[in-house]
Formats: C-alpha cells, structure tokens, sequence
C-alpha cells in the first residue's frame, strides 16, 4: 500500500513596495526557490503590509504585479507551490484581528521596526504600523506554517508570532503551529552599498541597493562604487571592514564559495579586481532572472490564471484554520 507523507508546511512574504532588491534575494527568495521541492509553500505578496505606508494606488499595483512576475522568474513554480496576493484572502484581516485581542501593548512597543519607521514616518505614526507584527503572525499560523525563510531583520518578528501562537494554544490547546525561522547561512542580512553598518532596503536611495531588476552595467557601476576602505586587501572582518565583509558574503552567498575561499582568492588583488568578481557573479545570478521576467511579465493571462490559483488555493486552507479559532473561540459559525 502506498503511504503518502505529509510534506512540512513553509510560508514566507514579501511587500510589494519598490523594487526587489538583492537582499531579497539572498535572504529570502533565493531560498523559496531551493525549498520549493521539499515543502508545501505559501508564498504571500503582502500588499495589505504595505499599506502601513501611504502608497500611491497606481504605482502599489505595478508593483504588486512585478512582484509576482519576480517571483515567478526567480524559478518559482506557481503549479507546486501557492502564490497569492495577501489581501484576496480576506482570513488574514480576519486573523489578525482575533490576534491583536492576544497581543500586549508593551510587546509591540518594544519592536525595533517599529521604532524604525515611525522614525522615518514621523507625520504618519498609524496603528497599523504599530500592530503590523500581529498581521504577520496572522499570515504565518494561518497555513499552520512549520518553517518561515526570512532574512535576520525578520527574526524579531518571527518571535513575537512564537509567542502569540503559544499563548493562543494555552488557552485553546493545539490550535496553531509553532514555526521555526530559516535563514540563509551567508547573507541573512545583506548590508547597503553606501552605509554597510545598516541593511540594504528598497526604501534607501538607489545607489544603496542593487535591485533585482538592475542593467548588467547599473549592478557594475554600483558595485565599484561601494564603499570599503582603506587597506585594498580582501579579508572578513564585518566590525571594522563593514564594507569588504558585506561584498564577500554578497559572493559567498551567490557562489557557494566560503569566505575562507573568497579571501584566499582575492586577498591581496585589490578591490579593483574583486569588485568586478562579485559584479560579475550578481550578473550572472540576475540575468536569467531578468530575462523571463520580460517574458513572464509581458503575459497577462498567465499571471491572471497564477493570481486566480493561488487564492482559490490559499483561502481554502485559510478557511480551515479560521473555522477551528472561531469554534474554540465561541464565535458563528454555529451548527444550531
Ligand atoms: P520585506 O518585504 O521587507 O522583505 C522580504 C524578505 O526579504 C528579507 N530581506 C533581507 N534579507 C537579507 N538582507 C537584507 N538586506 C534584506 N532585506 C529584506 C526579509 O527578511 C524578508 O524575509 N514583514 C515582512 C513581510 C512579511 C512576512 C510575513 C515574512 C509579512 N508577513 C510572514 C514572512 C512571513 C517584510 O516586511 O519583509
């Protein structure tokens, strides 16, 4: 007799604002891509998360359509794994809500990417911004998620929906699962071009970040322009070479080689030669993506029918867990 065993479950998200940029890549989509055969995935493009900043309508669906096209292009297959637009599947708003009634204050002010934005966002300190982890937590115990890839900036995050589930569960017993992060073991935070102390992020000035989407001759200008220092030998010290540290680990990540490698390789060539290796070996890695981007892109139909799956698909596992929280919870619908 044929057993069939139970795939574990993966979800992860990424906001539609933007651009993709290369941190994205290395931190998360790369691996959706290396995990999409062993696991069940739910890949989410979180626009209900962007809205925590104001966006401009037109522009938020460009970008969510580019970002299903990246994702696509990157290698994803929309057949083996569910790709979805968060705010089709109206359980997360749903979820969310139930959650904030299980969240504390004092948790959610002690969030650094709280702290962050409504630094950056001084004129629009909105509650969504303040309960934004509640959301992702929402997204994640949804699908009953056994592991989330995310980048390092996302583990405080994933924490807080740790905690959320488990407080949940004592109450009500097994009704969600506890997920695990993954993160990439080189490059789980992928530093920016110009300030290497900080994260690259799609919301800095273009000549910070590479983006997904970058001209071959754009990647190249922007990686000899990075800043490094003055010693002009290849060696990882991230405390006080932040610069040299976060170019070799850009590489390590994208070619498999280990930082030992890499030193070796180029330590005393000059920053000349090995910047234009690592330029070389992002082109190599976003090229092909660009290429059936253009394709994927120009196909509407296609990315209507990707779109229409992964939400018929997605709402009906969300629905699952939504009928158990409103049956332990107490709440309709009731059976009379
Ligand atoms: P977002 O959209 O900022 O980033 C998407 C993913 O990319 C990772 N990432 C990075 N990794 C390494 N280096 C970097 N410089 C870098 N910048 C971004 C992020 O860690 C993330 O994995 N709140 C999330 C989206 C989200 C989500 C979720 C993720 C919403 N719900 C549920 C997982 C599960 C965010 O803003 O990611």
């Amino acid at each position: 007799m044929e057993t069939q065993i139970q795939k574990k479950r993966i979800f992860s998200g990424i906001q539609p604002t933007g651009k993709l940029t290369l941190g994205n890549y290395i931190g998360a989509l790369r691996n959706f891509n290396i995990l999409q055969d062993e696991y069940d995935c739910v890949y989410s493009i979180v626009d209900l998360h962007a809205l925590t900043v104001r966006q401009n309508p037109t522009e938020l669906r460009q970008a969510c359509l580019r970002t299903m096209a990246t994702f696509l292009a990157s290698g994803l297959d929309p057949e083996k794994n569910i790709i979805y637009f968060q705010s089709q599947v109206a359980a997360h708003a749903e979820l969310a809500w139930v959650l904030n009634c299980f969240t504390y204050m004092g948790e959610m002010s002690r969030m650094t990417q709280f702290k962050d934005k409504s630094a950056k966002h001084a004129d629009n300190i909105n509650c969504g911004l303040f309960t934004y982890p509640v959301l992702m937590a929402a997204d994640i115990l949804l699908y009953q998620a056994d592991l989330v890839p995310i980048g390092a900036d996302q583990k405080q995050h994933l924490e807080i929906c740790r905690d959320i589930a488990g407080r949940f569960n004592a109450i009500y017993g097994d009704v969600f699962t506890i997920p695990d992060g993954y993160f990439p073991k080189v490059g789980a935070r992928v530093m920016s071009l110009q300030e290497p102390t900080r994260k690259m992020s799609k919301s800095d000035p273009e000549e910070t970040y590479i983006a997904m989407l970058d001209e071959p001759d754009v990647i190249r200008r922007k990686i000899r322009r990075a800043v490094t220092d003055s010693e002009n030998s290849v060696a990882y010290d991230p405390d006080n070479r932040p610069g040299v540290a976060n170019l070799m680990s850009i590489l390590s990540a994208l070619s498999g080689q280990t930082l030992d490698q890499i030193a070796a390789e180029y330590g005393d060539l000059g920053y000349g030669k090995f910047k234009d290796a690592v330029a070389d070996c992002i082109i190599a890695t976003l090229e092909p993506i660009q290429k059936r981007y253009a394709e994927i892109s120009a196909d509407k139909a296609y990315l209507q029918q990707v779109m229409d799956s992964g939400r018929e698909r997605a709402s009906a596992i969300a629905h699952r867990t939504m009928l158990k929280v409103r049956k332990k919870l107490g709440i309709a619908p009731w059976k009379l």
